[in-house]
């Protein structure tokens, strides 16, 4: 079954399989979106179903939820759960500092309200994710849609004195009409090209009118379990400084691939 699995999914997989581990008995946990994080949901609902491992998951979308709720996994609010032992959520970019881009697959708002009500967020990315500047992905930005034209335009006017390689900024559509997220919001995809300073930059868009987040997850992130197509994984960890290798293989997972 594994054979279907192109290289990147195997590397997505193996990432989610090899940062489930990090999850306890009991933990309430932060479920992030996108299909890395859709591989380890799949995971965690494994070991509830077949272990009985006994977890509480905050979804950070609703297509999470239904995921979640489908393998088997008990999924409360983060107001219920009020804070997290853990989060486990993908990127589409992350640097060497483990600062983030986020929010490619749209719900960057609240990955970042859970990931940072949480003790620890572990990124799950396959290898190409890794880069040495932030900014070749296209920085989301969620806006409320009164006025977005004119929020849009003052992003662009704050981009000229900023340190960032291109200025361009484009309205996410779904077909014809602007692409809604799970709040109702509007997302802008800021073409940067290279971000010189993400902090600064994190800030100073937070503070135009319209903008209610943006995709830059600074200091959040604590551990990245980056995946390998050949089953390899490495377990990056900031605070501790370590790194650890690993090798998942792929026949032990059968069942997995074919539940779903
Ligand atoms: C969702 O809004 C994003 O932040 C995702 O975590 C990110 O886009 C990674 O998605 P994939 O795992 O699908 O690459």
């Amino acid at each position: 079954m594994s054979g279907e699995l192109s290289p990147i999914d195997k590397a997505k997989f193996v990432a989610a399989k090899r940062a489930v581990d990090f999850v306890e008995d009991g933990m309430r946990v932060g479920l992030g979106t996108g299909s890395t994080a859709a591989w380890m949901v799949r995971c965690l609902g494994e070991l509830v179903r077949e272990d009985g491992m006994q977890i509480k998951g905050v979804p950070t979308s609703t297509r999470t939820a239904e995921l979640a709720r489908q393998v088997g996994i008990e999924v409360i609010s983060l107001d219920e759960a009020k804070w997290l032992d853990l989060t486990i959520d993908g990127a589409d970019e992350f640097d060497a500092n483990l600062n983030l881009i986020k929010g490619g697959g749209g719900a960057l708002l609240q990955e970042k309200i859970v990931a940072t009500a949480s003790d620890q967020m572990i990124v799950i990315a396959d290898v190409a994710k890794e880069v040495a500047q932030l900014g070749a992905f296209p920085l989301p930005v969620e806006v409320i849609p009164f006025g977005w034209q004119t929020s849009k335009a003052l992003i662009e006017e704050t981009l000229i004195n900023l340190d960032v390689l291109g200025r361009d900024t484009t309205l996410r559509m779904n077909g014809d009409a602007p692409f809604v997220t799970d709040e109702g919001n509007y997302l802008l995809d800021m073409h940067l090209s290279r971000i010189g300073n993400v902090r600064q930059l994190a800030l100073v868009i937070n503070q135009i009118p319209g903008v209610v987040e943006n995709g830059l997850f600074i200091d959040i992130c604590d551990v990245v379990v980056i995946g390998h197509g050949d089953g390899k994984v490495e377990v990056r960890d900031i605070n501790t400084g370590t790194v650890e290798e690993d090798k998942i293989d792929f026949l032990e997972n059968d069942n997995l691939f074919a539940d779903f």
